[in-house]
């Protein structure tokens, strides 16, 4: 059986990632250099913006379920490589469906039908993120 804890302890989870997505994008952009740099900076600085409102929005839930957010991001490897950037960012953009999609079953476990939906609605946005950086892929 699980707890509200569980579910505030998962969510501070994809908190510390979501935090961690945003300073992994904005240093990769900041690293990313000729004319596929300039298509990844575009990408990421949309992307950026999606991931703060996730931020923003799991800050609000914890602090509503009774929690502590954390302001401590996840850390990240730093590849020098355009085409490593993105491989590592597709695979954590992968992990992140993932994670949304076992906190939404969470959620709806403990009868937090707002919360599921907004979950699986995040889950759908990162999966968008990843078909986005597949497309980025293909072209290298
Ligand atoms: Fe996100
Ligand atoms: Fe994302």
């Amino acid at each position: 059986m699980s707890t509200k804890e569980d579910l505030i302890h998962g969510l501070n989870e994809d908190l510390a990632a979501e935090l961690g997505t945003v300073i992994r994008y904005t240093y990769q952009a900041g690293k990313a250099f000729g004319f596929r740099g300039v298509e990844l900076r575009e990408l990421l600085a949309e992307e950026i913006q999606d991931e703060l409102g996730h931020a923003a929005f799991l800050m609000d839930v914890i602090v509503d379920l009774g929690g502590e957010p954390t302001t401590t991001p996840k850390t990240f490897a730093k590849p020098d490589d355009l085409k490593a950037m993105l491989d590592l960012d597709l695979e954590m953009e992968l992990q992140d469906v993932e994670d949304y999609m076992a906190h939404a079953a969470l959620a709806d476990e403990l009868g937090e039908v707002e919360l599921k939906f907004k979950l699986e609605e995040m889950a759908a946005d990162e999966a968008g993120h990843a078909r986005e950086l597949r497309r980025l892929l293909k072209g290298l």
